[in-house]
């Protein structure tokens, strides 16, 4: 049995603080965004099938190995991979992958901050009264007014930029635990307005059944740049990688909020409960947005756009629509805020623990640095935005999103995979997890043994390219 150790930074005050901490992380722009334009831009219901099974036979064990090595570790990524290899016998490389995590968190966080500025614009642009009866055609035009001018864009970085560091800065349970607590639970709320909101809307069933009715064809055959419809597995890395996005995993964000859960909660419900909500808000911000798009003739694949978009047009018309609009976007940034907060939170923490920077200088210099990173973000939705300024038909913010949730998280989670069930011992995992051999410990073991590691390998070869069927 590993001696039981304690994380420096402190720990959560219980196993619910570490749920709420945790489905913090998970849910953000990642369910109220991305979910619904990435769905939007690969056909619908097939789409969101995949999805579900990623998060299912992938996600959910991927998610317990990495609670599982956080609290073993008790520190942050790069040093609890070092310490555990060291306790099993493995090599010292598996560091590395504490490493990539902390460079993966750094990345997203330019961009994720650039995002989350948009919703904070929005919650004066809607509170202004702006989407007052405005049409499909209005909303559009503050959306691209909105984004096409860099320094705004630049101020509502900052924003929020500043906001998360000063979470950070506050600490493990001053800090993050405080921030979640009551949000997560209003934002669940208002989504359920806004759903009950698209049922009232003609196209509800043309949105849900967009949503919730698999068509294969409509997930393989995408249109090609000379609007041919061309075979293409790419779907299945973008449902794979949204898997990991959505849960925060492979990159050590949910590691280092393992290392400060309680010796006696259980990894295995806590993480099947915290996939479980998360995909349940994913689920309920489709509902209320596909049947908006429909219903005003917009395009469901009109990407990064989406519900700044459609979301309006509901709160331009429904009674009391600017006070619940600028909630809603007010849920929407603190959601953001509270998955922010676990992207630099390893870095953070390893600062802290080699380098004896205080928590709040740690914080400072991570921000500052993926702050100005996030300009080039900016800048991808005005100025670089020409195909002069594209790689691989990419901008800076689609190679950074594309690079980091379909290559590095899934990278990153088939590690954690590889680590947990091939270099770590079966009772180091079963004393960690508290089980005993029976079906749920077997199950999983399974999972993250076979499973996982073939499934993700597969689907990142054979998008890219190196396997064909
Ligand atoms: N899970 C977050 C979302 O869905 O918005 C994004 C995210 C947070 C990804 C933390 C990765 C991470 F480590």
């Amino acid at each position: 049995m590993a001696e039981r150790r304690e994380s420096i930074h402190g720990q959560w005050s219980g196993r619910w603080a570490f749920i709420l901490a945790a489905t913090g992380s998970a849910v953000g722009l990642g369910n109220i965004w991305k979910f619904p334009y990435i769905t939007g831009e690969n056909g619908g219901g097939a789409f969101v099938l995949v999805y579900l099974l990623c998060i299912a036979i992938i996600g959910i064990p991927i998610m317990i190995a990495e609670v599982m090595l956080g609290r073993r570790g008790r520190r942050s990524p790069i040093n609890t991979m070092r310490h555990l290899a060291r306790e099993e016998q493995a090599s010292q490389l598996w560091q590395y992958l504490g490493w990539a995590g902390v460079v993966a968190g750094f990345l997203i966080l330019s961009y994720y901050a650039v995002i989350a500025g948009w919703a904070v614009a929005y919650i004066f642009r809607t509170a202004s009264g702006s989407f007052t009866g405005a049409t499909a055609d209005g909303v559009a035009s503050i959306f691209s007014d909105l984004v096409s001018d860099p320094e705004r864009l630049l101020a509502w970085h900052t924003i929020f930029m500043v906001c998360t560091m000063v979470v950070v800065a506050r600490g493990v349970r001053s800090g993050l635990e405080k921030a979640v607590r009551y949000l997560m639970p209003a934002l669940f709320v208002l989504l359920l307005v806004l759903v009950g909101y698209a049922m009232n809307t003609d196209a509800f069933v043309a949105g849900a059944a967009f949503l919730l009715t698999p068509d294969f064809h409509a997930l393989f055959y995408q249109s090609n740049a000379q609007g041919v419809a061309e075979l293409t597995a790419e779907p299945l890395l973008i449902a794979l990688g949204h898997a990991f996005f959505t849960l925060s995993l492979g990159m050590g964000a949910i590691m280092v909020y393992g290392s400060y859960l309680p010796r006696q909660a259980s990894i295995v419900k806590t993480s099947v409960v915290i996939a479980l909500m998360d995909t349940l808000v994913a689920l309920l911000a489709g509902l209320a947005i596909f049947p908006i798009v429909f219903a005003n003739g917009l395009e469901p694949g009109s990407g990064p756009g989406l519900i700044f978009q459609t979301l309006p047009i509901a709160f331009g018309h429904m009674p009391g629509g600017a006070f619940f609009g600028s909630l809603f976007f007010i849920l929407l940034a603190f959601a953001a805020l509270s998955s922010a907060i676990s992207l630099i939170e390893p870095a953070v923490a390893w600062l802290v623990e080699n380098h004896g920077f205080t928590r709040i200088y740690a914080t400072v210099w991570i921000g500052l640095l993926s702050w100005l990173l996030g300009v080039g973000s900016i800048f991808s939705f005005n100025i670089w935005s020409g195909e002069e300024y594209q790689l691989f038909g990419k901008t800076f913010f689609d190679l950074l999103d594309y690079l980091t949730a379909n290559i590095m998280l899934p990278l990153g989670g088939l590690l954690i995979a590889i680590f947990a069930a091939w270099q770590m011992r079966r009772s180091s995992c079963r004393d960690e997890l508290g089980l005993t051999d029976g079906l749920v410990f077997k199950g999983w073991y399974f999972l993250i043994r076979y499973v996982s590691p073939v499934a993700v390998t597969i689907v990142f070869l054979n998008a890219i390219g190196l396997l064909t069927f």
